[in-house]
């Protein structure tokens, strides 16, 4: 990090956007984990830290009476673990900004840490309210922005609060960096065979990056439900499948383009087929063209596994973003679990490989492979819009 943080308040954005249960308990803290390196940075260098995140969508999951829903989206719930997790008492500001925020801003020495509460209670966080970036500015000397995660957000607190510090006092925290490194490993100048694994549920989600993928890769493996509407296109019969009835022809226009390209586009040959879209559903191995009515594709099916492994075997760079299948329901996980596992063999063959994307990383760490593979981000939507070639507004704003 190069942003001189010694003895100065640091003001710095995670991502601690982290899943809670009804008990209000972190169930996953691998976010909060990432961003330690950077929280420990500063600290050891003499500063003080002045911790901002945002937590779920409060505006929008509003209580039935319209209020805000504070004590669900509090981020006090991640005092204790963050504190834990420091070996520092972490203290909490209940406001993001004002008096209080303040207050305790100023008085925090050297190794101290205050977490302010969730930057969406309010509405302007969103809007990239000036107003409010400017106050959240005023607490700290130095900004930090380590929250990948949100960084394709242009928001008060991830992109316009940057504008209130010099160059030389803002900056990338090393998780924040690393995700633009090792994204920029894949885009720029990559090992070849370069394959990309593309899954999820819409092709209409991921259509920047299939179209942006036929640029630069090798292999295109295209998983999860959205192969069925390229099966449909190409005059399959994907009985009650997932289809997007009105992309049929942008499926096809994306299959001209790889060839064009001379992309090698693997589509999965055969199917796990559902009688219902339930965890105990009925299920069986079909041809992905030829699905009886009634039934739906829920995952690859094993020719489609080997296909994709063999690919795999022989790449050097692979980039994965997507589910094969309904990765949350047992019968249903085969394909993504195998698909992870043929990644993890090939980067222990030598290749290098970037993981993006909620069901993608949760597949890798359930299966314990996250230290297997090359680089699992965490980013999500981030990463997407990343590899769209888009420019992200949180990182912009330190750029500029
Ligand atoms: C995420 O989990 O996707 C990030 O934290 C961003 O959250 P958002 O999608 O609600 O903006
Ligand atoms: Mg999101």
């Amino acid at each position: 990090m190069q942003t001189n943080v010694q003895g100065k308040k640091v003001l710095i954005r995670v991502d601690f956007n982290v899943p809670l249960n009804s008990d209000f308990q972190i169930t996953d803290d691998t976010r909060m984990q990432k961003a330690l390196p950077t929280l420990r940075h500063i600290l050891d260098q003499g500063g003080s830290l002045i911790v901002m995140s945002h937590l779920g969508r409060p505006q929008k999951k509003r209580k039935d009476d319209g209020s805000l829903d504070r004590e669900k989206f509090t981020l006090r719930h991640l005092v204790s673990h963050l504190s834990e997790l420091l070996g520092v008492a972490v203290q909490f500001s209940t406001d993001t900004v004002g008096e209080q925020a303040e207050a305790m801003a100023a008085t925090l020495t050297p190794g101290q840490v205050l977490l302010l509460e969730n930057t969406r209670f309010y509405a302007g966080e969103s809007k990239g309210d000036d107003e409010l970036a400017r106050q959240m500015a005023a607490l700290g000397e130095v900004y930090i922005n380590d929250a990948f995660g949100t960084a394709h957000r242009a928001h008060a607190s991830t992109a316009k609060v940057a504008q209130f510090f010099p160059a030389d006092a803002k900056g990338f925290g090393f998780l924040m960096q690393a995700e633009i490194d090792n994204a920029n490993k894949v885009l720029q100048d990559p090992d070849r065979p370069v394959t990309a694994i593309v899954g999820g549920a819409k092709v209409s989600d991921k259509i920047l990056l299939l179209e942006r993928l036929c640029d630069f890769a090798n292999n295109l493996l295209i998983g999860g439900a959205m192969a069925y509407t390229f099966a449909k296109a190409q005059g399959g019969q994907t009985g009650n499948s997932l289809v997007e009835e009105d992309k049929l022809d942008l499926a096809l226009e994306l299959l001209d383009k790889a060839k064009a390209k001379g992309v090698n586009v693997v589509l999965p040959s055969d199917s796990i087929i559902a009688d219902q879209f339930a965890a105990d559903a009925n299920h069986q191995e079909a041809s992905s063209a030829a699905i009886p009515d009634g039934w739906m594709g829920l995952d690859i099916g094993p020719n489609a596994r080997a296909d994709f492994a063999k690919v795999l075997h022989e790449s050097k760079t692979i980039l994965w973003n997507g589910p094969m299948g309904v990765f949350e329901m047992d019968a249903f996980a085969g394909g993504t679990r195998y698909v992870a596992q043929a990644v993890a063999d090939a980067t222990s063959k030598g290749a290098f490989s970037l993981i993006g994307g909620g069901d993608s990383v949760a597949a890798i760490n359930q299966l314990g492979l996250a230290e297997e593979v090359s680089f699992v981000s965490t980013g999500g939507g981030a990463m997407l819009e990343f590899l769209e070639g888009k420019e992200l507004p949180g990182i912009a704003a330190i750029r500029s």
